[in-house]
C-alpha cells in the first residue's frame, strides 16, 4: 500500500481529485491554519492547487507555508501587476475546475452574498463560472445571527455548496455550530462534487488513441492522436457513475483509475473489442478513437528492405468501428467525433447521418492534437450547441452532461 494511503485510507474515494484544478481560498479567521492539511490533502489527491488569500487571511497563516504546500505562487493583491501578467484575475477564475474557500469568515460569506468583488478572492469567485463550495468558520454567536444566515440562504440560491459548519468547541471557549469542518472531511465533500451521478448504473464504452496498421515488423501507418479526448471523455463518465470500458490506441496517458482499459493497436482489434465490449450490454458509445482509415492490404514478415528508390503500399479499408456498433439490432447512444480542416457543420452533420449515429462533436482537426484545450460544436438530429473553448478535461464533463441530457429525451 503507498504510504500516502496508509496514513490517510480516505484517499482512496478521493480519485475524482485527481488532475482537478482547485482554487483554495482562505479568508481570516484562526480555522486557516488548517487550510494547510486541507491543501496538502488535495494535492496528495492528485489536484493542482492554487491558493489565494485574503489579507486577513495572512494574519493567521503565512503565504509562504501555502506557497510551499502547493508549490503554486499564492496570489493575495488584485492589483499585483507580476501577478497578474503570470494569469489575470478572470484567468484564474476560468482556471479552476473547483473554487473551494475554506475557513469562509462571516464577512466573507457576507461579501460572497451582496456579489463583492472589492478583493481578489472575492473578484474571481464572481467570475467563476465552475462550482463554488464554502467551508464556514466563525464564532457560533455570529453564525447564529440572523444577518449571517440570511447571508447564507443567499449563498444557497446562488448554487454555492456549503461544507458545515460543525458543532463544538471553538477556539474563543464557546460551544456551539461554527467551527469549520476538518480537512479530511471537506477534502471528501469536495471529491463528491465531481461525482454528479449523470450517468449512474449506465454502461459506457469509448474508443480512443490511435491505431497503428502494421506495413512490417517494424513499420506502420498510424494518425495523429494523443488520446487525451478520450481519456478525459472515459473520466468524467467514471466520476458521473458510468461503468466504462476504455478501448485504446497507443497512447501516453496514465489509465483513468476504475475503468476496464483495453489496449490494441489496431483497426481490427479495436473492432473486435468494440463488439466483445457492446455484446452484452452498451448504453452508451463514444468512438474518440483516429482510426485509420485504410490498412495494408499484406503485412511482410521480416522488414522491408529499402532496395528500391520508390515502391508502393496497396491499401484496404478499415472496418468504420463506430457505423459497426451503430448497426446492431439494439444500439447503444453512439457519439462521434469529426475532426475536421474544412466545412466543419456539414461534414459533422454528413457523419450523423451516413454512421447512423445520435451525436456528433466536431473540431477543427489542426487544432486539437496533441493540445490539453479542445473548441467543439455538438451536433444532434434536433439541435446543436457550441461549447466554450476549454481544457479537454471541462469539455468532457461538459458533454457528459449533454450525453445524459439527449438520452432521456
Ligand atoms: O469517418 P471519419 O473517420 O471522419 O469519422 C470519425 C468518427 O468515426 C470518429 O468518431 C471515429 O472514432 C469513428 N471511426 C471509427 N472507425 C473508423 C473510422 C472512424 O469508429 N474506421
Amino acid at each position: 500500500m503507498p504510504v500516502i494511503q496508509a496514513y490517510y485510507p480516505y484517499l482512496k474515494f478521493m480519485h475524482s481529485l485527481t488532475n482537478k484544478q482547485i482554487l483554495l481560498g482562505i479568508t481570516g479567521g484562526i480555522a486557516a491554519y488548517k487550510s494547510a492539511e486541507l491543501c496538502r490533502l488535495l494535492v496528495k489527491a492528485g489536484a493542482d492547487v492554487r491558493v489565494v488569500m485574503t489579507a486577513a487571511a495572512c494574519e493567521f497563516i503565512t503565504p509562504l507555508t501555502m506557497q510551499a504546500l502547493s508549490g503554486n505562487r499564492v496570489r493575495i493583491e488584485l492589483l499585483d501587476e507580476e501577478a497578474e501578467a503570470a494569469m489575470g484575475h478572470i484567468e484564474l477564475a476560468r482556471w479552476a475546475d473547483l473554487i473551494l474557500v475554506a475557513p469562509a469568515s462571516a464577512n466573507f460569506i457576507s461579501r460572497l452574498a451582496q456579489g463583492e468583488a472589492s478583493d481578489l478572492l472575492s473578484t474571481v469567485c464572481l467570475a467563476t463560472r465552475s462550482p463554488l463550495a464554502i467551508a464556514p468558520a466563525m464564532n457560533q454567536a455570529m453564525w447564529s445571527n440572523q444577518n449571517t444566515q440570511d447571508n447564507m440562504s443567499a449563498t444557497k440560491q446562488q448554487g454555492i455548496h456549503v461544507f458545515g459548519p460543525a458543532d463544538g468547541e471553538q477556539a474563543c471557549g464557546d460551544i456551539g455550530l461554527g467551527r469549520m469542518l476538518e480537512p479530511d472531511e471537506i477534502a471528501l465533500r469536495s471529491a463528491g462534487l465531481f461525482q454528479c451521478g449523470a450517468l449512474a448504473g449506465l454502461k459506457v464504452c469509448i474508443t480512443a488513441g490511435p491505431t497503428r496498421e502494421a506495413i512490417d515488423p517494424v513499420r506502420y501507418i498510424s494518425n495523429h492522436s494523443s488520446g487525451k479526448m478520450g481519456y478525459a471523455l472515459a473520466q468524467a463518465a467514471i466520476e458521473a457513475g458510468a461503468k466504462v470500458s476504455l478501448i485504446s490506441g497507443p497512447v501516453n496517458l496514465p489509465p483513468p483509475s476504475h475503468s476496464n482499459l483495453i489496449y490494441v493497436e489496431s483497426a481490427e482489434q479495436m473492432l473486435n473489442a468494440a463488439i466483445a465490449a457492446t455484446k452484452e450490454h452498451c448504453d452508451i458509445f463514444i468512438g474518440v478513437a483516429a482510426v485509420a482509415d485504410y490498412r495494408p492490404e499484406q503485412i511482410a514478415t521480416n522488414k522491408i528492405k529499402k532496395s528500391e528508390d520508390a515502391m508502393q503500399l496497396v491499401l484496404v479499408k478499415n472496418p468504420d468501428i463506430l457505423a459497426t456498433i451503430a448497426a446492431q439490432p439494439s444500439k447503444p447512444f453512439c457519439v462521434g467525433f469529426a475532426a475536421e480542416t474544412e466545412n466543419l457543420k456539414s461534414n459533422a452533420l454528413a457523419k450523423l447521418a451516413s454512421k447512423n449515429i445520435d451525436l456528433v462533436i466536431a473540431n477543427h482537426a489542426t487544432s486539437t492534437f496533441n493540445n490539453d484545450e479542445a473548441s467543439v460544436s455538438a451536433y444532434w438530429h434536433k439541435g446543436e450547441r457550441t461549447l466554450t473553448t476549454n481544457r479537454k478535461e471541462k469539455v468532457a464533463r461538459e458533454l457528459i452532461l449533454l450525453i445524459k441530457d439527449l438520452i432521456k429525451k
